[in-house]
């Protein structure tokens, strides 16, 4: 628990780079890095570039997996998922263009899209570390209330709540944001070897209280980290106001 989500973010971002230099990728080795989109990890990113501009860490052999995009906005959509993943890191860092992977939400077939994601993740042997946020509705990646806790990467309609809640990237205007996703599985998630899951805000507080507090249930989707045998939740005190 931190004071705030800056200083959060911090310890998010030093962690995140203490497990890359321990683990000493190599190009036959490289680091494979689950990432998040959302507000949440914006400050995580700036740390990020900033460690990376330092000369601390690099991203040379760094793969990266996204979570999640939208269905059906072009790809450069101001508030695709891709365009906000180069615009808060990767344009800033040192990583390879061929070591990014961010699923494709205009591809013909999405179901195909979707498993050779899967099977991308595998030829890798696995993703080390993901890093997560989480809705309000407790979702992990786009996995919705009611997400199967065995699910892997698959479209996914969005919940109200979720489409709500991002109507603020859309001028406020539900109707703008896409009802469909790809996302990553609450399953592919639970495969990472670590999972790192940041939480900040008090409109976050009950989702935090049901991830920790209670049982595991398929309702809030992050509770699964209950069974992860190497989780961590960096929050700040807002976000424990329930608990
Ligand atoms: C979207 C993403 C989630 C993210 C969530 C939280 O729904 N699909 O992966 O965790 O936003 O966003 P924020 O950090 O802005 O609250």
């Amino acid at each position: 628990i931190r004071d705030d989500p800056v200083a959060a973010a911090f310890y998010t971002a030093n962690y995140v780079k203490r497990r890359i230099l321990e683990f000493a990728p190599t190009a036959e080795k490289p680091f494979v890095l689950g990432l998040p989109t959302g507000s949440s990890p914006i400050n995580i990113y700036k740390y990020l570039v900033e460690f990376n501009k330092a000369g601390e860490l690099s991203f040379e052999h760094v793969v990266t997996f996204n979570m999640d995009e939208y269905v059906g906005i072009p790809r450069d959509h101001p508030e695709s998922y891709h365009t906000f993943m180069y615009n808060h890191l990767f344009k800033h860092i040192d990583i390879k263009p061929e070591n990014i992977n961010i699923l494709n939400g205009n591809a013909e077939e999405l179901d195909k899209e979707c498993l050779a994601y899967e099977d991308k993740i595998k030829s890798f042997g696995g993703i080390e570390m993901f890093l997560g946020g989480i809705g309000p509705d407790g979702h992990i990646a786009f996995n919705e209330p009611g997400s199967s806790m065995k699910s892997r990467t698959r479209v996914k309609t969005l919940a109200y709540e979720t489409v709500l809640a991002n109507a603020r990237f859309f001028g406020g205007d539900v109707n703008k944001v896409p009802k469909l996703a790809l996302t990553v599985g609450v399953g592919t998630v639970m495969s990472a070897r670590e999972v790192v899951i940041i939480i900040t805000g008090a409109h976050k507080a009950i989702a935090l209280y049901k991830c920790i507090e209670e049982g595991i249930n398929h309702m809030w989707t992050v509770s699964s980290i209950q069974m992860h045998p190497s989780a961590m939740i960096v929050c700040d005190e807002d976000s424990t106001l329930e608990l």
